[in-house]
């Protein structure tokens, strides 16, 4: 997929909402979208880094974002209906949805798996992206072709020790990927999953604070799968898990 090649307007006057955009993978998919003409919507929990975000994409000259800061830790379904609601009256449609931000929690033995830990990866990974995308299908359904991506990782395909509740949440992404996939064969929007693979984040950091960042692809490198599945050259992708790398 790496060697895809978008039109430069290939998302051009379409609105597409990215969660955890502020750093890392999530804002380099906001400036890139944004740079293919999206109109893009800029999700997370540090409005600073929203805003430093938001500069970055009117400076290159595209469409001016909207930013909603929302820490999906502690979100409720009326915070994601009141914004289901906003983006109607703002936008009136609703084409791309990028699930990107997760919790990485710490990593360890299964027996030291900490309960608080775990609910707040299953809520930041699962519950608020299941919630979020319930309450965002109705505004999504109003686009000609919606396109909805999950963010996966390796090891939410193959189990691998010490992964603990960031692989559960995984597999539990591709899980929701195929079941929302499977309802939604045959309309107007499509539902996928990526996995980034290895990439210089600070999230990558954390997992493997001794490797060597600059050994790594970077957010840009790993752009093509994104922007491949947010156009309309993906209509007929429903359903897939895709590898960034
Ligand atoms: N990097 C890799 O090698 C790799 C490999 C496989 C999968 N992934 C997946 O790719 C996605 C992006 O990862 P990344 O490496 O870019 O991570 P990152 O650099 O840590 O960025 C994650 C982003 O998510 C936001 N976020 C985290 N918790 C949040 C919350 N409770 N509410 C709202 N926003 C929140 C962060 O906001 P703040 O900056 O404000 O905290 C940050 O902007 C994740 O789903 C990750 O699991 C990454």
């Amino acid at each position: 997929m790496l060697e895809y090649q978008a039109k430069k307007d290939l998302l051009s006057n379409k609105i597409i909402l990215v969660t955890g955009a502020g750093d890392g993978i999530g804002r380099v998919a906001a400036l890139t979208f944004a740079a293919h003409g999206a109109t893009v919507i800029l999700l997370g929990k540090t409005v600073k880094k929203l805003e430093k975000v938001y500069d970055e994409i009117v400076a290159q000259g595209s469409p001016n974002p909207a930013i909603v800061p929302l820490d999906l830790s502690g979100a409720t379904e009326q915070h994601y209906l009141d914004m289901a609601d906003t983006i109607a009256e703002q936008f009136g449609q609703l084409d791309g949805l990028l699930h990107n931000a997760s919790h990485l929690g710490a990593l360890g033995p299964f027996e030291h798996i900490d309960l608080t830990s775990l609910e707040k990866i299953m809520k930041v990974n699962v519950t608020a992206a299941a919630i979020m995308t319930k309450a965002l299908l109705p505004v999504m359904r109003k686009a000609k072709n919606a396109s909805i991506i999950f963010t996966s990782s390796g090891v939410g395909r193959k189990g691998r020790a010490y992964w603990g509740p960031y692989a559960f949440s995984k597999f539990a992404t591709e899980g929701m990927m195929q079941v929302l996939a499977d309802e939604c064969e045959n309309t107007s929007v499509r539902v996928n999953s990526i996995n980034p693979g290895a990439t210089r984040t600070e999230m990558r950091a954390k997992a493997y604070p001794a490797e060597n960042p600059q050994a790594l692809k970077t957010p840009e490198d790993i752009m093509p799968t994104y922007v491949f599945l947010m156009g309309d050259d993906s209509l007929n992708t429903n359903g897939e898990a895709l590898n960034a790398q």
